[in-house]
């Protein structure tokens, strides 16, 4: 059972997906803390309602982020936390928490990283006219968006989408890689060797692809 502390400044359909897999007894963890570090969010809501308890430590009375994060490393060792899950945290953290949570923190990140990290990624990805996007789960390093990848998972991209769109049919995927990622976690089977994250002893993607648009006239 993996002690899981959640970092959130939104929505928290993440969490949701979370704390659903958890109840449903899919995953071996519990969350021992929510916080955010914006007021009033619905993902503050959304813990209350499983009864998780939850804390606002807003950025905004710090000077320096990494007393910011000292703050929210003392919130998380008090609970005893294992696994940080930024779960739509819109903070770049310092090496204070990553010191104290060393390939202990775990984030999600709505595009096929390398490609497209940052923020606003769905309209960029519509712009620049991708076939293919998705969502990563990756291990939290002192870059934005550069740490060491542990599940990704692709979706089309059609000639139709918006960012919303898009974002929508992303967002469906991250709710499943989230959790696998959490749970193999738990199971003690990734292995990190340099950048390369393994899960051992688990089934990989079969040898297959997508095309889009799909090939017709050379399909045999
Ligand atoms: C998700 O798209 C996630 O990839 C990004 O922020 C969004 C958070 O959504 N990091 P939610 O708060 O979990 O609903």
């Amino acid at each position: 059972m993996v002690n899981l502390g959640v970092l959130v400044s939104g929505s928290g359909s993440n969490l949701q997906a979370i704390i659903d897999n958890i109840e449903a007894g899919r995953l071996d963890s519990q969350i021992k803390i929510v916080i955010s570090n914006v007021p009033n969010v619905f993902a503050l809501e959304r813990a209350k309602k499983h009864g998780i308890p939850s804390l606002v430590i807003s950025h905004k009375g710090f000077k320096r982020r990494e007393d910011f994060d000292q703050k929210i490393v003392q919130a998380l060792q008090r609970q005893e936390v294992e696994l940080v899950i930024l779960a739509g945290y819109m903070r770049v953290v310092t090496s204070v928490l990553l010191r104290a949570f060393p390939m202990r923190v775990m984030n999600i990140h709505p595009a096929l990283l390398p490609s497209f990290p940052g923020t606003h990624v769905w309209q960029a990805e519509v712009d620049y006219g991708v076939k293919f996007a998705g969502c990563t789960v990756h291990f939290v390093d002192e870059g934005t968006d550069t740490g060491p990848i542990i599940i990704q998972a692709v979706v089309p991209v059609y000639d139709s989408d918006t960012a919303e769109t898009l974002n929508a049919r992303i967002l469906k995927q991250e709710h499943k890689i989230f959790s696998q990622a959490i749970q193999l976690y738990a199971e003690g089977r990734l292995e990190t060797q340099g950048r390369r994250v393994l899960a051992k002893g688990f089934p990989q993607a079969p040898d297959s692809f997508m095309i889009n648009p799909p090939v017709k006239i050379f399909d045999r």
